[in-house]
């Protein structure tokens, strides 16, 4: 059984249009979230401490929101951001410090771990590891948990920061316009079609369809 490791249900629900919900479940654990300025490192230290935590194949799914002229931010820090200022107050900064188009991405970063060996995504995901393993010094299992190897599915999609529409999705679908409509506008299937998760969701099933024919 494949855990997709979050703790948002609308992650889950997006991902059950790629994966089958026969051999996949919600993992509801919140692994730590180590500070790196992109995704890729927190999903890959993410699907290792899952998988040594749940001891089955493990799919983190870490996501955000880049604003252009914010040069990225909130980025990693979307969840932190979410739940202090709010995604309205994100788009009103947005409004009163950026001039039209306010551009922006949704990224996702899908991370797999199943403690078996394959050809993992390179090297600065390692390298990311051995810093925080390093901070940790000492702490038991550290130097197991840098070993395991991870594959990393990435997606993205570009938009335009906007004021709130819509009533669908989640998170920072209400603020993020692509090709004229909010992510919040549009239907499940229409959002998976375009969105970064479903861009890296389709990457990862093929992968993962290979991987256990
Ligand atoms: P995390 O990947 O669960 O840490 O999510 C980071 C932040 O991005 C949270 O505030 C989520 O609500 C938001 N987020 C993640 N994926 C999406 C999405 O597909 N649409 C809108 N917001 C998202």
């Amino acid at each position: 059984m494949l855990r997709y490791v979050t703790t948002n249900a609308g992650k889950v629900r997006e991902a059950l249009s790629y994966l089958d919900d026969d051999d996949v479940s919600q993992l509801d654990f919140d692994y730590t979230e180590v500070q790196a300025s992109d995704l890729g490192p927190i999903a890959a230290h993410g699907a290792r401490e899952a998988y040594r935590y749940a001891d089955e194949p493990v799919l983190v799914d870490d996501a955000g929101l880049f604003i252009d002229g914010f040069e990225g931010f909130p980025g990693p820090y979307s969840s932190y951001v979410e739940d202090t200022l709010g995604v309205e107050a994100v788009h009103r900064l947005a409004a009163a410090e950026l001039d039209e188009p306010r551009r922006g991405s949704f990224r996702c970063v899908l991370a797999y771990c199943d403690g078996e060996p394959f050809e993992a995504s390179p090297d600065p995901i390692d390298r990311d590891d051995r810093t925080v393993a390093a901070a940790r010094g000492a702490e038991q299992g550290a130097e197991e948990t840098e070993a395991l190897p991870v594959k990393l599915f990435t997606g993205s999609v570009n938009g335009r920061i906007v004021p709130p529409r819509g009533e669908g999705g989640f998170g920072y679908d209400p603020i993020f316009e692509h090709d004229g409509a909010t992510f919040a506008e549009l239907s499940a299937a229409e959002k998976n079609g375009i969105s970064h998760r479903g861009r890296a969701l389709a990457k990862f099933a093929t992968w993962f369809a290979e991987r256990t024919e």
